[in-house]
């Protein structure tokens, strides 16, 4: 059985949220791609869409979820756009469950909506953006293992939904 659970999916789909609460019921560490990033540069992921661009910023979640994907026993949030390289989720399915949290569009936005933290949907008519985004993302997604629907689900419940599925499964193999 793999140890880690690797959450992916579109920004606003929960992952920071279900992710944590997943690791503490489950008594695993938690892990997000965008923190290694941040600690290791130091800068703010905005910061470094602004300065550096998209493809040096991909570069660095290469780097990041080689690392996350090394560990044991942990739940590891995947930035949204980390599946656009077939390298991450080569290294993440060694050794973990892959888990998408999806949304519909309108649930994106209106979770996205007040921060300004997602260089991606900056600008106008962000719902188009995102209905765009996740249109051209929709075969990359399809990698996952299991999928869950978020959308009007509470943190709590979409956690236990997760541990319910992985459960059901493992029950499934013996
Ligand atoms: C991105 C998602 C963000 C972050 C960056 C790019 C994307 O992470 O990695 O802004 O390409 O979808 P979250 O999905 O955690 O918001």
């Amino acid at each position: 059985m793999k140890s880690n659970i690797a959450l992916i999916g579109f920004m606003g789909t929960g992952k920071t949220s279900v992710g944590t609460l997943l690791a503490k019921k489950l008594g695993k560490s938690f892990v997000e791609t965008d923190s290694i990033i941040e600690r290791k540069t130091g800068r703010k992921i905005t910061e470094i869409f602004r300065r550096d661009g998209e493809i040096r910023f991909r570069e660095l979640e290469i780097e990041a979820v080689k690392e996350a994907a090394e560990k044991k026993n942990a739940v590891i949030s995947c930035g949204g756009g980390a599946v656009m390289n077939q390298i991450n989720v080569q290294r993440l399915r060694e050794n973990s469950s892959i888990v998408l949290l999806a949304a519909s569009p309108e649930t994106i936005l209106e979770r996205t909506g007040k921060s300004g933290d997602r260089p991606l949907l900056e600008g106008k008519d962000k719902l188009g953006k995102i209905k765009q985004l996740l249109e051209s993302r929709k075969n990359l997604y399809s990698v996952s293992d299991y999928t869950l629907d978020t959308s009007g689900m509470s943190a709590e419940k979409a956690a236990e939904k997760i541990i319910v599925m992985l459960n059901d499964s493992k029950n499934r193999e013996k």
